[in-house]
């Protein structure tokens, strides 16, 4: 049987998400031969522009070694003028893919569509809604030729409230298996290999729980602030609600979440959500011990967070957060995780550390040594980015006379698998949506129980006047969030060590 077609819709086209990420996305997929079918792609949005003139701006974002590959896959990009909000736009949307599929030789019913939706959050119920009553998305259980789906971007709500509203007005519509809500973290080659290290190798596994880990620390750092015209949605959202209640947690999930059944995404999603529901909601009290929130403020020739353009110069948002979170269940009770993410930092990465317990004796060095606390000397860095990385940090016995401790890497790099640069994530997440593959999308309830978690914290902001402190630009972030580490649990990571 002959494959069929794929056309991807992207709704809001002109918007620079598309420019940016989709297109090389798809276009990297095409090159890699990646897609079962032929693949067409139309871009919607209001802004006159013909497909030529379209296939223009889109070319000079494309990278020059896959020129040669965009020359013929842009072939197959169309761009149509019309305003996806109205009843008219929408039904003459739906003659040209009828007759942009046609050309190729399938009907609309052999042809899936999958209608990405880079609108502003507020668009996307009635958008939906109107493609629905159009009979765009109308469509058998997958799988089946002529699927529909939905790509959803973030953010999908700004509280539970909001993310329950959102989800209900879209099920109104299409099947919650026709949603595929994004987070690109989870397209990163370097988040899913934590599902890979933990669950295809057998030696980490018997020792990732409380008896043998001491605390787990998700750090993701930016250099960036809120420039090129970011600040106005930036200062509505601030670092918890932007990174914290989708990337960070994400990342959690993965490290925390019990084995899945299968890499299926019923079963790995429902792992997830099992994760995010066990997370402690804090109180009041918890969420001024527990969560450190700060800013950036003006350090030598660079602008504070509040001299930037969009941001409003009596704002109280965050651009810096830390928390101390737990877990309540079996596996993870009393085990701190640390997590932080901020802008303006001093060094770009996200990385997971785990760190072991002490060793139950101190045979070698006698008395406890680093003070009070003896040396913890086992920790597992989970590069995620620039870095790509895992690493394990070790002592060893240092050679000559004596017994004196050095502490050492055993080091996995992506680089020596000389398997050329990793995918960018929205091309791996663009393929898994076209073929069906949720796993990697976040279910509606997921989202929903990741916000209840952020909207305890900042009702408890709200509660408690909301403290802000400052940091310096360029800096790791303010002094206030090292208290989060308490008794002999050590220090934030600085992204370079090992220990
Ligand atoms: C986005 C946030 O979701 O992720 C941005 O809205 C942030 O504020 C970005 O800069 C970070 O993504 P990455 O892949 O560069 O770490």
């Amino acid at each position: 049987m002959e494959p069929n077609l794929t056309q991807i819709v992207i709704i809001g086209a002109s918007g620079d998400l598309t420019a940016r990420k989709l297109i090389p996305g798809l276009l990297g997929n095409d090159i890699a031969g990646a897609f079962d079918g032929p693949v067409q792609v139309v871009g919607v949005s209001r802004t006159a522009m013909s497909t030529e003139e379209w296939r223009g701006e889109l070319e000079e974002w494309i990278d020059e070694d896959a020129l040669e590959g965009w020359a013929s896959f842009k072939e197959g990009v169309h761009y149509h003028v019309a305003d996806a909000l109205e009843e008219e736009g929408v039904e003459r949307l739906k003659e040209r893919l009828d007759a942009l599929c046609e050309e190729e030789g399938f009907g609309p019913r052999e042809t899936g569509r999958l209608f990405y939706l880079a609108l502003k959050p507020s668009l996307f119920a009635p958008a939906v809604k109107i493609l629905s009553e159009q009979g765009m998305l109308a469509c058998l259980p997958d799988p089946c030729a002529g699927w529909r789906r939905l790509v959803v971007e973030k953010p999908f709500g700004v509280d539970l409230e909001s993310a329950e509203a959102l989800n209900r007005s879209l099920l109104e519509y299409v099947r919650e298996e026709q949603i595929y809500r994004i987070d690109h973290y989870l397209g990163k080659e370097t988040v899913q290999n934590i599902i890979a290290l933990r669950f295809q190798n057998a030696i980490f596994e018997p020792l990732w729980n409380n008896k043998h880990i001491e605390s787990v620390e998700i750090t993701v750092a930016e250099t960036v602030g809120v420039e090129g015209g970011r600040g106005a949605y930036y200062d509505e959202s601030g670092a918890l609600r932007d990174m914290v209640q989708n990337h960070v947690l994400q990342v959690l999930a993965l490290v925390a979440m019990e084995p899945p059944n299968s890499m299926r995404a019923v079963d790995v999603r429902g792992e997830k959500v099992k994760v995010f529901r066990a997370l402690g909601l804090m109180t009041d009290e918890e969420v001024e011990r527990d969560v450190v929130r700060a800013r950036y403020v003006e350090t030598g020739d660079h602008v504070g967070y509040l001299e930037e353009e969009g941001v409003s110069s009596d704002s109280h948002t965050e651009t810096y957060v830390a928390i101390r979170a737990k877990i309540h269940n079996w596996r993870w009770s009393g085990v701190p995780f640390l997590l932080r993410t901020g802008k303006a930092l001093e060094r770009r990465y996200t990385e997971v550390v785990l760190r072991f317990r002490t060793p139950p004796l101190d045979l070698l060095n006698g008395p406890p040594v680093g003070g009070n606390c003896s040396l913890r000397p086992n920790a597992l860095r989970i590069q995620i980015q620039p870095e790509e990385s895992v690493r394990l940090g070790l002592l060893v016995k240092e050679p000559g006379a004596g017994m004196v401790m050095r502490p050492t890497t055993l080091k996995f790099d992506y680089d020596d698998l000389e398997a050329g640069d990793t995918a960018p994530a929205y091309q791996r997440l663009l393929l898994d949506a076209v073929e069906g593959n949720a796993t990697l999308f976040i279910r509606g309830d997921e989202v929903e129980e990741a916000w209840r978690f952020v909207d305890a914290i900042h009702d408890g902001w709200e509660r408690n006047g909301a403290p802000l402190a400052e940091y310096d630009i360029g800096t790791m972030g303010p002094d206030e969030a090292d208290g989060l580490f308490r008794g002999c649990e050590g220090v934030w990571g600085d992204g370079v060590s090992d220990v």
